[in-house]
């Protein structure tokens, strides 16, 4: 398969190219050839590509960022992912576009599924929320594949953060009443391909997250109890509780509850996604 991947020197993107690479040939546009910011330009440059499959990776994807540009957040996450995906479907080409758990912020206590009500409450919610139906209108064959938490890949997140701040002996601290689903990108990788060869036509929806929920104190808590286990840390420092509300290092508000279920991602490749502690510790043993 030709697959174009946007946002290759991203988390997500990256982590994408490295999987298919052996096995597909790959397109990756960096930031420069292909800006969002341009949403006029797209066309003109996807027309100068060859690809059966686009998985449009690349975003603004900072919520405090967002926050302070909601207007280029739009452009950036709705606007353009929307002539992405008509180009797409004028093609005949399939999409998969990455969303995010962002698109809620829940009272519920229980895992949310596709047709949950969406309710962002942050200019980069609102702007991938547009996105998705932006990109569900302009083409009925695309997938909106929703990812939360991601960890792995060639960049440090929140795992690795947790660890760095463990090693240098300062006081780890983390919030004790957010939750949501910690999830690889290498499983995401995995579960994308599978989808392709298995399920091409796949459209609409689709939560794409390993099993189980926590708080990022309960993910700090676990990344560091797996990091000593690994041999990455000589002990297991207590972590601090803190609380969303009131927490002075944020400038978009922040869900509370966003866990997803993943209930029809296990329907469509048959079996359940395995659970993030088991994909955390495989992913942080490949750092030792
Ligand atoms: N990370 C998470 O925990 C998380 C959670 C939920 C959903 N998601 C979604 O997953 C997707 C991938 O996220 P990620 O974690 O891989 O993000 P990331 O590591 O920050 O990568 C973002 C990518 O987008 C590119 N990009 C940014 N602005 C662009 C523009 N104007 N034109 C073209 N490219 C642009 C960046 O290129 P440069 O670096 O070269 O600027 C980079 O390659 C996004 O759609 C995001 O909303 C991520």
């Amino acid at each position: 398969m030709k697959i174009l991947i946007t946002g290759t020197s991203g988390r997500l993107g990256g982590a994408l190219k490295r999987c298919y690479e052996p096995r597909h040939e790959i397109i990756a546009p960096s930031h420069a050839e292909l800006d969002l910011a341009r949403p006029d330009d797209l066309e003109v440059i996807l027309n100068g590509l060859q690809f059966d499959l686009l998985i449009h990776c690349a975003g603004m994807v900072h919520p405090d960022a967002c926050e302070r540009d909601p207007l280029a957040a739009m452009q950036v996450n709705a606007e353009s992912p929307a002539q992405l995906a008509a180009f797409c479907h004028q093609r005949g080409v399939q999409m998969i576009h990455i969303s995010t758990d962002y698109v809620f912020d829940s009272d519920e206590a229980s895992p949310l599924d596709e047709a949950a009500l969406t309710q962002p409450i942050n200019a980069y919610g609102r702007s991938k929320l547009a996105g998705e139906q932006a990109v569900l209108a302009a083409s009925s064959n695309a997938l909106v594949a929703r990812v939360s938490w991601l960890f792995g890949g060639h960049l440090p997140s929140f795992p690795e953060q947790m660890i760095k701040t463990a090693l240098s002996g300062h006081e780890v601290a983390a919030i004790a009443d957010k939750w949501s689903v910690p999830t690889s990108v290498d499983d995401v990788a995995d579960w994308l391909e599978q989808l392709m060869i298995q399920c091409p036509t796949a459209s609409g929806i689709l939560h794409v997250c390993n099993s189980g929920q926590a708080t990022w104190h309960e993910y700090a808590e676990t990344t560091l109890q797996l990091a000593h286990e690994l041999g990455l840390i000589c002990n297991v420092p207590m972590v601090k509780r803190q609380a969303l509300d009131g927490f002075a290092g944020f400038l978009a508000k922040r869900a509370r509850y966003t866990v997803m279920s993943n209930e029809r991602l296990a329907g469509w490749i048959g079996r359940v996604p395995r659970t993030w502690q088991e994909a955390l510790k495989e992913s942080l043993a490949k750092a030792c």
